[in-house]
């Protein structure tokens, strides 16, 4: 836990979940400039003010006794947690922040909309466009991100959907954006989400249609990961089994396993609302309304029963910052070991210089390699 100070006072700030390993801030130079951007220029929030993309509350936790419409709107399940957990940290009401979904019907009236500008393009398009019908002329609109997260293709968006934009100079590498809305502006269309049909060498999914909101992994081509994933998944025993779909992403993965086995019943989870709400979409669209499977959106696996799996299907995280990243692989497989039954399987893709047959040894006391190519593996773990 840290001490962020800001212009109207401290706060205390943890991400979630709270990794006493893991010390990592839960703000950054970019949400301290918005705010001293907000405070010096005595921006009026007593409207109905929306935070997007608030990474791990320090937005809404610092805002929350000064605006008293705040709506936070989200895609990550972590940050929603974050948000609640850092405003009862600091003695906050729970409520003083309405927190929505980016599934969630967006708020009707926005006269400050704040934006964090989030890692995927796709995404801060797709919530523009969302909130575009919200943001009138009187709107004070700003985004703030570091300088790595903000590129003309950015300014683009919010020139493209809102209106006229600029930037600010940077300042500790980050920036913020202003836009002037202009509400007769002719936007083009909401160009998501994307459906397309998948290649024909993926097996039960072959030239299968897939649904991808935005943000979600891979939204606009079948990942090469997960393609070598879909050629070597475990065939079906012809026993019922329950099969988990973990970090689901569209969904490509459990639906693939559904469809090669009739008597599987799927279990899909990510942190990511737009995640679940693809996968569901994909799975529908392949299996029809009648075929049972559940739809989580969650940490991991921290909300499935312990003992209820037979088979955890994973395509870890990476990319990101790689201590986070390798932290969440961990408590996933740890999660899968938690939640397989005796004799189940955890079978994970990776690439290869992740080293993940070593964590999997450890934690299951051994891992078979199922498949390899130059670039990934296909590693299989038993819960003895
Ligand atoms: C590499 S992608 C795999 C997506 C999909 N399974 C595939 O193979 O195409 C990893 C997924 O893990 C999800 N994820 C990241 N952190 C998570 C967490 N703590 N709990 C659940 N899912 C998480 C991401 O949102 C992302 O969809």
């Amino acid at each position: 836990m840290n001490c962020f100070t800001t212009a109207w006072g401290e706060f205390e700030l943890a991400r979630f979940p709270e990794d006493p390993r893991e010390q990592l801030r839960a703000w950054d130079a970019a949400d301290e400039y918005l705010l001293r951007h907000l405070h010096e220029e005595a921006v009026p929030l007593d409207g109905a003010v929306t935070v997007l993309g608030d990474r791990w509350g320090a937005l809404s936790t610092a805002l929350a006794s000064k605006a008293a419409g705040l709506t936070a709107v989200t895609d990550s399940y972590l940050a929603s947690r974050a948000i609640a957990a850092n405003l009862a940290r600091n003695g906050l009401d729970p409520s003083a922040v309405a927190v929505r979904s980016t599934q969630d019907a967006p708020p009707s009236r926005v006269d400050v909309l704040l934006v964090r500008v989030p890692k995927s393009l796709a995404l801060l398009e797709d919530q523009l466009h969302r909130l575009a019908p919200a943001v009138h002329e009187g709107t004070v609109v700003a985004g703030t991100g570091m300088v790595t997260e903000i590129h003309t293709s950015t300014l683009n968006l919010f020139e493209r959907i809102l209106g006229p934009t600029r930037t600010s100079l940077a300042v500790r590498k980050a920036r913020l954006v202003h836009t002037a809305p202009a509400p007769d502006l002719a936007r083009p269309a909401n160009p998501w989400p994307l459906r397309y049909r998948l290649p024909d060498d993926v097996g039960a999914l072959s030239g299968r249609q897939v649904a991808n909101q935005a943000g979600v992994f891979c939204a606009d081509r079948l990942d090469i990961g997960t393609r070598f994933f879909l050629q070597h998944l475990p065939e079906p025993t012809g026993a019922p089994r329950r099969v988990v779909d973990l970090g689901c992403g569209n969904g490509v993965v459990g639906t693939a396993a559904a469809l090669a086995d009739p008597r599987a019943e799927l279990l899909f989870v990510d942190e990511s609302f737009q995640a679940v709400a693809s996968a569901e979409e994909t799975f529908r669209t392949n299996l029809g309304p009648d075929r049972r499977a559940e739809f989580l959106v969650g940490d991991a696996l921290a909300d499935v029963p312990t003992a209820s799996a037979d088979l955890v299907l994973l395509n870890p995280p990476f990319h990101s910052h790689q201590a986070t990243t390798d932290a969440i692989a961990r408590r996933m497989f740890t999660g899968a070991r938690r939640v397989l039954r005796p004799g189940g399987e955890l079978r994970v893709v990776g690439n290869r210089h992740l080293g993940y047959h070593v964590t999997l040894r450890r934690l299951f006391g051994g891992c078979r390699t199922v498949a390899g190519s130059p670039k990934f593996t296909v590693l299989s773990a038993t819960r003895r």
